[in-house]
């Protein structure tokens, strides 16, 4: 018996590290999967070693800044799978720069792909979900949805953004039984780090050290918790913003005292 047995998922930024972490976690927990995204060529790889596994998956080409896309590509799971149980919305690119000098077409364009693809993901799911009798919602927000950093306004206004869009439809639909959650990663091994890292100016270890745990996450750990918060496990749990960021946020060193090594 699997956790997600019969479930249907929809996945955006699914060819990137969280997104394929979690896409093969659900599958090997029973859901048919669709992954989407605009990187075709990784989410076609993606469904064809899903489907030697013995999974249900299907890849579809939608850029989550445009709603008609994303209405679409959420049309058509429920036309290939029959319903739709859980809605990732995961995908992310951004630009940054201080806030005086950002460009603003930059700024729309990371908005619309960071928040508003989440709004158009449950404005096409909702009605199926509500016509079911329920749902799970997740979202990934990041640590930069809790606290924020100089150069990075659009990604953490949008990640923030996010955390109440999820708490005020965790508000609306909770007792239509559609729950909705973010988590909120701390630094994880993706490409998405690798950008971070190939930027110069703060090393992989340095920033793995910036941890209680000492290092860096990696993307299954982030897809344990969005299979947990996706299934019924988690059932009491709606409206939530949970970190899984290896202690990042809890501390704040000013006395010098090294940790134990
Ligand atoms: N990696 C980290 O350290 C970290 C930390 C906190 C939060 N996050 C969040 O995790 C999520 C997944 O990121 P990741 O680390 O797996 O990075 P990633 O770069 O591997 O994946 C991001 C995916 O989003 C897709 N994408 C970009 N623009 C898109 C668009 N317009 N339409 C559809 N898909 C689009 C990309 O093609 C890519 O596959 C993002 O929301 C990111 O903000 C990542």
């Amino acid at each position: 018996m699997g956790q997600l047995d019969g479930k249907v998922a929809w996945v955006s930024g699914g060819s990137g590290g969280i997104g394929s972490a979690t896409l093969r976690r659900f599958v090997k927990e029973g859901a048919a999967v669709v992954c989407s995204d605009i990187n075709d060529e990784d989410g076609e790889k993606l469904v064809q070693e899903l489907k030697s596994a013995g999974g249900r998956a299907t890849y579809s080409h939608c850029d989550v800044s445009d709603p008609d896309q994303v209405k679409a590509s959420i049309d058509g799971t429920v036309e290939e799978f029959g319903r739709i149980d859980i809605l990732f919305n995961n995908a992310a690119t951004s630009t940054g720069g201080y806030v005086a000098d950002l460009d603003l077409d930059g700024w729309d364009k990371s908005l619309k792909i960071m928040l508003s693809a989440a709004l158009y993901g449950m404005k096409a799911a909702i009605p199926y979900m509500l016509k079911q009798g329920g749902g799970s919602i997740v979202s990934t927000s990041s640590i930069y949805g809790l606290v924020s950093t100089a150069g990075n306004a659009p990604y953490s206004t949008a990640k923030a953004g996010l955390i109440n869009l999820t708490r005020t439809t965790a508000i609306e639909y909770g007792r239509k039984g559609i729950r909705a959650n973010c988590v909120c990663p701390g630094a994880v091994e993706t490409p998405m780090l690798d950008s971070v890292v190939g930027l110069g100016l703060k090393s992989r270890e340095a920033i793995g050290d910036m941890h209680a745990l000492g290092r860096t996450i990696q993307a299954d750990e982030v897809a344990n918790l969005v299979l947990f918060l996706a299934g019924e496990e988690s059932s009491g749990i709606t409206g939530q913003a949970i970190p899984i960021d290896g202690g990042l946020l809890i501390g704040c060193d000013l006395t010098g005292v090294p940790p134990l090594q």
